[in-house]
């Protein structure tokens, strides 16, 4: 049997940040000390920050398909692309993923807890073809029934392609559990995304579950959208993702629209290859949906499905927010793929439209941060609300509004379209920090009444926050929490 552990972290640090004093019109002073660590102290002025860190602009590749990341494990039809997400509402159940190259195979997967036997559940094989290319055998299997804050191990394939993998399950949800989420968008398969998600997996503050931004494989930048970089892909994130449930969000790169080689189904390889819990939430498509986790009530939606008055999403967001009852999770998390803030020029006012929709929401029902993707660079809002306009008058400006979420895009996983450098000038008011820079965002709930965000670029050592933020939840402490920014 094959026995996997997760890739051991890369602790003998020797990345260092690369300042410079910047000349634009807030004054600041960046100080980097070395201390085994690097800290980076950026004193914030009113007007938001644009950060000056001096990073290479290249373009990364994608990594050849000989590389490690890519390996194909040994053995005739084993299990690869091995990945796991939550399968129920409330955290009890795992949607394991995985597939196999050769034949249907082995569809069952043996679990164990150290204070349980073995059990087995029995999963569903799906196949698409796309063009000319025909998928594997893509197994889903639910595993349900399990203990709360409980280490469970589990095992795919069969004979000598038995792999072990394991995870564990969040703690029962209730307003007082610390959880961590870590934030990743648009990661694709460049040298870049493969030291995202080191830097991620390295981090200490050590994400739990990660809220995955949208933009997975970018595999429809290539020529028939070669779904071969979807296989790639999987096998890259396996090693986190067989680990860690990953919590989907569909992105434009996850379309797949190409009616000129016969190919007019949107979505088709993601929803395929990436199950998620939408049933349990009471949605009727895999693109918006929600789950509790420990003391997170976390709404994905879908920047790419219609969100129109009368829309199925529409409707189901409309019945869904009522639900949400912030005694018992206090912190109420929004992701979607295309931000409704955004001051880069990179899909500018490219989710207008959705924030028109259900903004006023968000607003009424105080959810505390909303993280998107899209644009490849950082950027972190005030609360702001920009509902009073209503065509007639002319209040079109965002203004302050301590009942309104932060919004935080974290678009930079790495992939080969680049970092986003072109920004909008003057920044705006309601931006707080905006650095395009590759990296990966963490949110560390504490307790009901506070969370901190952190935002960490590729350049730093794994402890730097290069930006960072104090949340006081909207629910149990919605206090002003806009001056609460930490270096
Ligand atoms: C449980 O399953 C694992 C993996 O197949 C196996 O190695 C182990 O021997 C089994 N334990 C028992 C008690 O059957
Ligand atoms: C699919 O078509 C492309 C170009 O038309 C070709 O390069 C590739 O080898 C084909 N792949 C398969 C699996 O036939
Ligand atoms: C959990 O247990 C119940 C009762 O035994 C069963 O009906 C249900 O299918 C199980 N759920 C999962 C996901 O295994
Ligand atoms: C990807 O990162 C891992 C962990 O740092 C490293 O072992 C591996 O060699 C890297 N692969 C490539 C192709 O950069
Ligand atoms: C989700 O609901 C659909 C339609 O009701 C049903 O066919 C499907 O089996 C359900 N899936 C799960 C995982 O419960
Ligand atoms: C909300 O959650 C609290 C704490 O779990 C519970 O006591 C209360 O009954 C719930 N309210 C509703 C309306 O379900
Ligand atoms: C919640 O966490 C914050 C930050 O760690 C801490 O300052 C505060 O005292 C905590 N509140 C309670 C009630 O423990
Ligand atoms: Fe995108």
């Amino acid at each position: 049997m094959r026995v996997q552990s997760k890739w051991s972290a890369v602790d003998n640090m020797t990345e260092m940040g690369v300042g410079s004093l910047d000349s634009s019109t807030c004054s600041r002073v960046a100080i980097f000390v070395v201390l085994g660590l690097v800290l980076n102290l950026a004193v914030v002025c009113n007007g938001g920050q644009t950060s000056a860190f001096v990073r290479k602009i290249d373009f990364s590749a994608d990594m050849p398909l000989d590389s490690d990341v890519f390996r194909v494990p040994l053995g005739y039809n084993a299990p690869q692309q091995v990945h796991i997400t939550q399968g129920d509402h409330t955290g009890s159940a795992v949607i394991v993923s995985w597939i196999t190259a050769d034949e249907p195979g082995y569809s069952k997967v043996v679990y164990w807890s150290a204070n349980s036997e073995n059990q087995t559940a029995e999963g569903i094989i799906t196949t698409y073809t796309f063009y000319n290319y025909t998928s594997g055998y893509i197994h889903h299997c639910i595993i349900g029934n399990l203990t709360f804050n409980t280490r469970y191990y589990y095992v795919v394939g069969i004979g000598e392609t038995e792999t072990q993998f394991w995870f564990t399950t969040p703690p029962e949800v209730g307003p007082d559990v610390p959880y961590t989420f870590g934030l990743i968008g648009d990661l694709g398969q460049t040298f870049d995304s493969n030291k995202t998600l080191t830097h991620y997996e390295s981090n200490l503050l050590k994400g739990q579950t990660i809220l995955y931004l949208g933009d997975l494989s970018y595999a429809d930048d290539y020529p028939n959208h070669n779904n071969v970089r979807w296989d790639t892909w999987g096998r890259f994130v396996e090693r986190s993702a067989a680990y860690q449930p990953w919590i989907w969000t569909a992105g434009n790169h996850e379309i797949d629209f190409a009616p000129e080689i016969g190919e007019p189904i949107p979505f088709k390889p993601y929803t395929h290859r990436y199950y998620v819990p939408y049933n349990a939430s009471g949605s009727t498509a895999p693109f918006w949906y929600s789950i509790k986790r420990a003391s997170a009530y976390v709404i994905v939606l879908g920047s790419y499905s219609a969100y129109g008055t009368y829309t199925p999403q529409y409707k189901w967001l409309q019945e869904e927010l009522p639900k949400v009852n912030r005694s018992e999770t206090p912190w109420l998390i929004v992701i979607m793929h295309c931000p409704w803030y955004n001051s880069y020029q990179s899909h500018y006012m490219e989710g207008e439209a959705m924030r028109v929709m259900f903004e006023a929401w968000f607003v009424e029902y105080k959810v505390d941060v909303v993280f998107s993707g899209h644009v490849h660079a950082y950027e972190r809002s005030e609360r702001i609300s920009n509902v009073a306009y209503d065509i007639v008058n002319a209040n079109c400006t965002p203004v302050k509004d301590q009942s309104a979420p932060v919004y935080i895009t974290v678009g930079d996983g790495g992939n080969l379209e680049g970092l986003s450098t072109v920004m909008t000038e003057p920044q705006p008011d309601y931006s707080v920090f905006r650095e395009a820079s590759f990296g990966h965002g963490i949110f560390d709930i504490k307790n009901r009444t506070h969370a901190h965000f952190s935002w960490h670029r590729n350049e730093d050592g794994y402890a730097v926050e290069a930006d960072s933020h104090w949340l006081f939840n909207r629910y149990y402490y919605p206090a002003d929490d806009s001056k609460s920014t930490s270096a």
